[in-house]
This record gives C-alpha cells, sequence and structure tokens, in this order.
C-alpha cells in the first residue's frame, strides 16, 4: 500500500507529461503541414536566440523549420572594426538554429546599408583602392563564413545590389569595383565553405526593371561557374503593392535560369505611406504625422480582413509554385518584433506578421492550413 502512495504520483506524472507531448504534436503547425512544399522560416532576434521571449519561443518551435538572422550577422554588427570581430550574437543565434534542428540562413555578407564605417575607406575617409577593397570583402567573407563552415546551410551573400530600373545601386562597393563585386563574393563564399548554398537576396522584384537585372546577373555567373543557388525575394509588401501577377512573372523568371526561388523577409504593411512602392530601404524616412498611424489601439475588423485575403493571395501563390521554391520566411514572429513600426515613420503600430502581439496567430494561419490539406 505504501509503494502504492509512492509510485500514484509519479505514475500520475508521467501520464500528464506524455499528454502534453501528444497535445503538442496534433497542434496545427505550419511547418508539418507544409512538409513537402517548403521550407518554413522566420527572422529571428537576439531575444529570441537567448531565449528570453519565451512566448515568442513557443510559437517558433511550433511552426518553423527555418530561421534566418534578423540583424545579428550584418557587418557592422559582426565586424565593427577591421581588426575586430564580434561572434557573441551570431554564435548564440546559429547555435539557437542547431538546438531546434533548424535550416539556418545566414544574413547577410555584403550589403551596403548596415555596413561597418570603416569597410570601403581609409582613415581619411577616401574610398580604398579596387585591392584593398578586394581583400577587405575576402578577409570579411572568409573569416565570417568559414566559422560556421558546415553549420550554416545558405547565406545571403549579396543584398539588394539593384535598382527599381534594373540599374546597378550606386553602392561604395559598385563605385569601388563596378559590378565585378557580386561575383567576387559569391566565389569568397564558396572558397570559404564549398557545401553552403548561396543566395542574392533583393526586395520589390515584381519590378520588371529588378527582375531583368537580377536574371542577367544569375545567367552571368551561371556562365562564369560561380554557384549561386537561390534568388531571394523579399516580401516587403504594402496593400497596393506588389501586383500579385508581376510578382508571379519574377518567380517564374527566376526559376527559368536554374535556380531555387525563396520568398524572403515576408510582412505587409496596412499603414499608409506618401510613396508607392516604397520599397525597404533603411534610409526612406518620413516625420510622424498623427494621421499616418491610423490604428494606434486595434484594427478594425474590415481592414484585418482586407489584409487576410491579401496575404492568403499570396501563399496561395507560393503553394502553386512550391515546386520551384524552397523556402518562405516571414520578417519576425509576431506584429510586435516587426521593423515596420518604425519604418518609414518611427512610432507607429503596424500589423504586418502572421501572429498578433499577443501571440495568437491570425486567420491567414488557418487559411494556409486549409489551404495546404485542399492541395494536399
Ligand atoms: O539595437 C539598437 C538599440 O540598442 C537602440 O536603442 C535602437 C534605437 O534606434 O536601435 C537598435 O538597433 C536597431 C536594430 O534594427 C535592432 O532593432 C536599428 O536602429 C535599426 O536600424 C535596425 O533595423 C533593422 C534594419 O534591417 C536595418 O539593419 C531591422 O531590425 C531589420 O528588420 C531590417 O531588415 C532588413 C534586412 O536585413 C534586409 N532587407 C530589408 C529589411 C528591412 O529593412
Amino acid at each position: 500500500m505504501r509503494i502504492y502512495y509512492l509510485t500514484f504520483p509519479l505514475f500520475l506524472l508521467a501520464f500528464l507529461s506524455s499528454c502534453k507531448t501528444v497535445e503538442n504534436e496534433h497542434q496545427p503547425s505550419l511547418k508539418t503541414s507544409l512538409k513537402g512544399k517548403f521550407l518554413m522560416g522566420v527572422a529571428v532576434n537576439d531575444a529570441q536566440t537567448s531565449e528570453q521571449d519565451t512566448a515568442g519561443l513557443r510559437l517558433i518551435k511550433q511552426h518553423f523549420n527555418a530561421v534566418a538572422a534578423e540583424n545579428c550577422m550584418k557587418s557592422e554588427v559582426i565586424h565593427p572594426e577591421e581588426n575586430r570581430y564580434d561572434f557573441t550574437r551570431s554564435d548564440r543565434f546559429v547555435a539557437f538554429g542547431e538546438k531546434y534542428k533548424m535550416a539556418i540562413t545566414g544574413h547577410t555578407l555584403i550589403w551596403h546599408s548596415q555596413l561597418s564605417p570603416w569597410f570601403c575607406v581609409d582613415k581619411e575617409g577616401k574610398n580604398v583602392s579596387r585591392e584593398v577593397l578586394i581583400e577587405r570583402m575576402k578577409n570579411h567573407i572568409h573569416t565570417v563564413v568559414g566559422r560556421y563552415k558546415g553549420r550554416i546551410q545558405g547565406w545571403d551573400v549579396v543584398n539588394e545590389a539593384f535598382e527599381d530600373d534594373g540599374s546597378y545601386r550606386k553602392t561604395k562597393f559598385y563605385e569601388i569595383l563596378g559590378e565585378d563585386y557580386i561575383p567576387l563574393a559569391f566565389q569568397f563564399a564558396h572558397e570559404a565553405d564549398p557545401n553552403a548554398e548561396l543566395y542574392y537576396n533583393d526586395y520589390s522584384m515584381a519590378h520588371k526593371g529588378r527582375r531583368d537585372a537580377v536574371v542577367r546577373m544569375v545567367t552571368q555567373l551561371k556562365a562564369k561557374g560561380i554557384r549561386i543557388d537561390a534568388v531571394g525575394m523579399q516580401g516587403h509588401m504594402q496593400m497596393d503593392f506588389p501586383v500579385a501577377k508581376e510578382f508571379e512573372k519574377s518567380l517564374l523568371a527566376f526559376a527559368n535560369t536554374g535556380v531555387q526561388v525563396m520568398i524572403t523577409e515576408i510582412d505587409m504593411t496596412i499603414l499608409p505611406t506618401s510613396k508607392q512602392n516604397i520599397g525597404a530601404d533603411v534610409g526612406t524616412n518620413f516625420e510622424y504625422k498623427k494621421e499616418m498611424n491610423p490604428y494606434p489601439d486595434a484594427l478594425p475588423d474590415s481592414v484585418a480582413q482586407a489584409w487576410n485575403t491579401r496575404m492568403e493571395e499570396f501563399f496561395n501563390l507560393f503553394l502553386k509554385h512550391s515546386d520551384k521554391i524552397s523556402r518562405v520566411t516571414v520578417w519576425g514572429v509576431t506584429d510586435a518584433d516587426s521593423w515596420r513600426n518604425d519604418w518609414p515613420i518611427r512610432g507607429r503600430k503596424d500589423y504586418p506578421l502572421l501572429f498578433d502581439r499577443n501571440h495568437q496567430p491570425k486567420p491567414i494561419v488557418e487559411a494556409i492550413l486549409k489551404s495546404v490539406n485542399k492541395n494536399n
């Protein structure tokens, strides 16, 4: 009898914890439903990789099987001075991805924005020579990619190299090296980790100019025998841009070059902007005005519905072309995490992601799960 009293609580505990496992397995999950279609990814921040954001972590574990570094691998963070790297945050990010068995994307190696101030200039602030910049790019890429060799599935090697009209963005890299900086970056990344996948990643890809320019660039890289595995189409959207048909044209054009397509950085702002097709250039900023922040408390139902309907249109497009798409990544877990709350106007309240500020799924999540089941 005494043994019974001692062991019963243990049995009860074991029973309850097994119920919990079963319950978790049966919880609706984007990553589980989308298995065989594409990876379902999310950009993570420091609060999540350090596991302080426990509610965010629960959603990440439940719904996602791929992670991208939202900020911790950008050159100003990881390589703040020429002779000093800081891997504190990136090491934590990679360990986090491994712990939860996620496909890990390194973001991003060569980007004009959030670029360490020393990278392209000398002590007087003048552009360095071609030779010096090539050497700096090589050191940066070899060191960063080399550190995580074999642990990162793929890298956003070059980010945002074109303008809407397809001309090269006039970055310091372009000013000093011309278009050569792109093949050089891919070559250095491949040298540092020959098994890592390599991506080109850009926004506003529904513009014909960017579409044609990216197709040309991928074709040229391939002709030179340089590895490129995928084109990342950033999904920073507005309610009136992009037009799904134009986005689809770009998706097909990229796939036709023989690379995979990744839909990266998805978010869709509901807030007004003073400019159509605003893109995602962090440098674009406008002054705060009350009328530009129309939903400081909550989103009216009709507006939320319009948002869900439009987001569903895009997810249906991704499902339609899932044979060409290897990963779909949202740019943050909940609305509260999104950079959109502060861009292009600081201090607004936006509603751009799949989960709300209470960590609840929006109707779009249910809609995606239903669409997948219907098509299976
Ligand atoms: O960490 C500092 C904090 O200490 C400081 O108090 C605060 C005050 O401004 O700034 C914090 O840094 C901010 C950082 O995000 C972390 O929240 C930077 O100001 C802010 O500029 C930075 O914005 C990031 C932006 O890239 C620029 O790097 C966004 O979080 C990030 O979502 C966004 O992501 C980019 C992709 O990398 C490339 N494609 C476009 C996309 C959106 O801009």
